[in-house]
């Protein structure tokens, strides 16, 4: 007996809502959507109709991995980001809505900014699908800004995908890829400044504090990648090694932005101020009023490490 549309909608959505998924209804229409490639439209028109075996079969597999915990974009293979189009899979971090709050200040602080002589130089660590730094490419390619994007992860698969990414968005050609653990892929020069000095640095690294992993929603827990979550006992060594490194590779006005987790507003500040190299650090609140980024300036003074004065000696 052949099911119409409707019924497997909504018995689609009775076995997710059972699952505990967030937005049953809204999943099961997506999904449906991907399969078939159609819209809601095309969905309001065809709703009474009765579908083949073969396509109920296709749809209650899919049904089964997302009722299984696999996110749906995972399953879709895409999630938009600042209006644009990314690819992903279970290599990457699925980009989260909060991260534009990044995107949108690093624009709003450029902005603000005469393009210098050879274009914003900007630096994404940590950049997994590429959804900071290609919608940073593609918005400063619109506002006609000459700028000049490195990504860089230490993941090569994450890095396959940001490439892709930047393919799809029309931004290939501004962006370098980098493959390596932080800053180590950046060279320095004799003075122990990086070769190159970036006007900003963005960086959403991992930060959950590893003994929380266990306990977060199955979807994240169990599809997203460890690599891209886990940020130590506390959740802070990736701030206090990007801290310990950043201000030599920032040009002189340059800006360090990181997102944070919504717990981290008070630590962040504390930790910029023990690394020595930076003046306050400014945090902003998310839409939803919680800590989500401090952005960080490096002082013109002492450089830690070294006694010395910082940015004079570039
Ligand atoms: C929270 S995800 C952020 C991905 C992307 N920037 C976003 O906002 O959606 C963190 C990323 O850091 C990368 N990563 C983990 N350890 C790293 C390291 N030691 N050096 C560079 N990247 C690292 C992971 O592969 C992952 O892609």
């Amino acid at each position: 007996m052949n099911l119409l549309l409707k019924d497997i909608l909504n018995m689609a959505e009775v076995r997710f809502a059972q699952e505990g998924c967030l937005s049953p209804r809204l999943d099961a229409e997506l999904l449906f959507y991907h399969m078939m490639d159609r819209d809601k439209s095309w969905l309001f028109l065809h709703y009474g109709d009765e579908l083949d075996d073969k396509t109920c079969e296709e749809y209650f597999r899919l049904v089964d991995m997302r009722a299984g915990g696999m996110p749906l974009q995972y399953i879709t293979g895409s999630q938009e980001f600042m209006g644009l189009p990314f690819r992903v899979n279970e290599r990457v971090l699925i980009p989260r809505q909060d991260t534009e709050l990044l995107v949108e200040r690093a624009l709003a602080i450029l902005a603000g900014r005469k393009v210098p002589m050879g274009g914003f130089q900007i630096l994404d660590l940590c950049c997994g699908s590429g959804a900071i730094a290609v919608s940073l490419a593609y918005h400063l390619k619109e506002a006609k800004k000459k700028t000049s994007i490195t990504a860089s992860d230490v993941s090569p698969e994450a890095l396959g995908v940001a490439k892709a990414n930047a393919q799809i968005n029309g931004v290939f050609k501004q962006i370098r890829f980098v493959e390596g653990d932080l800053f180590a892929a950046f060279p320095k020069n004799r003075k122990g400044r990086g070769k190159q000095q970036f006007d900003l640095i963005v960086s959403n690294p991992p930060y959950i504090p590893t003994g929380v992993l266990p306990t977060l929603m199955r979807e994240v827990r169990d599809h997203e990648p460890m690599l891209a979550l886990d940020g130590g006992p506390d959740g802070l060594d990736f701030y206090i090694r990007i801290l310990g490194e950043a201000y030599l590779h920032l040009a002189k006005d340059g800006v360090l932005l990181l997102e944070i987790g919504h717990d981290q507003g008070q630590v962040l500040p504390l930790l910029v101020e023990a690394a020595g190299a930076y003046g306050p650090a400014e945090v902003i609140k998310d839409l939803s009023g919680n800590d989500r980024l401090v952005i960080i300036k490096p002082t013109t003074g002492t450089d830690p490490a070294r006694g010395t004065d910082t940015l004079a000696e570039k």
